[in-house]
């Protein structure tokens, strides 16, 4: 069992009876969905899902756990899912995948969101690693990338896969990959996007993780906002 695969299993050892349970969106997500699934069928554990993404939705039906529109329901128990950055304050960057407005939605929505992660996403700051993905309505990104830029931002439209077209999000957003003034804090970045127009979400989850399980070596570290 791999790291990934070891803190999904526990995570899924928290899911009890009758939970209505988030389901994340990458490898990580992937692998608490088997997990789930696994004492869905073996245990009979009582659960109904809902996803954050077309491809975990897709996952959970294959592997056979009963899942709801997000139309359905209206708070959800655990939301459990990956990130790309960890700051020590427990501030994350998300949005490699291509739904983050579901995913700052269940984020926001349940009662505990529990974050799962290996130690290679632990940063001092976010922005270390990865641009922060900025989530803009079609017609404004050219305005949103200026207004960034007059506060010291650099960055472009995020490519597709195949690097001949532009990313697409799954209800027909733009992505702009972002990189900010390092002594920028998570918090004043989440402002300014917060407040400006024309930015449909964006990757930084502020104040909203409640646990980050983090595994290392086997071992896994519980870190409780
Ligand atoms: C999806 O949009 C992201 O926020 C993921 O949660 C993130 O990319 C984690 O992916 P892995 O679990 O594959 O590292």
């Amino acid at each position: 069992m791999n790291d990934k695969q070891l803190v999904a299993q526990h995570a899924a050892n928290l899911v009890e009876d009758g939970m209505v349970v988030g389901l994340g969106t990458g490898s990580t997500a992937n692998y608490f969905i088997e997990a789930l699934a696994h004492r869905y069928t073996s245990e009979g554990l009582k659960v109904t899902t809902v996803s954050s993404s077309y491809i975990s939705a897709i996952k959970a039906r294959e592997v056979g756990l009963p899942l709801l529109a997000m139309e359905q329901i209206s708070k959800l128990d655990i939301y459990v899912d990956g990130a790309d950055e960890v700051t020590p304050s427990l501030a994350l960057l998300k949005g490699r995948g291509s739904d983050l407005v579901r995913e700052k939605l269940l984020a926001r929505a349940s009662a505990e969101f529990i974050v799962l992660v290996d130690q290679s996403k632990l940063v001092s700051r976010i922005g270390e690693k990865y641009a922060i993905p900025i989530e803009v309505m079609p017609f404004a990104w050219q305005l949103v990338q200026a207004s960034l830029q007059a506060q010291g931002a650099i960055g472009e439209l995020r490519p597709n896969a195949s690097k001949d077209g532009l990313a697409m999000t799954s209800h027909g957003s733009l992505v702009l990959e972002m990189t900010f003034d390092a002594k920028l804090s998570s918090s004043e970045l989440n402002i300014i996007l917060n407040n400006t127009p024309g930015i449909v979400e964006h990757g930084i989850f502020e104040g909203l993780a409640g646990t980050v399980l983090i595994a290392h070596e086997g071992k896994i570290e519980t870190r409780l906002a």
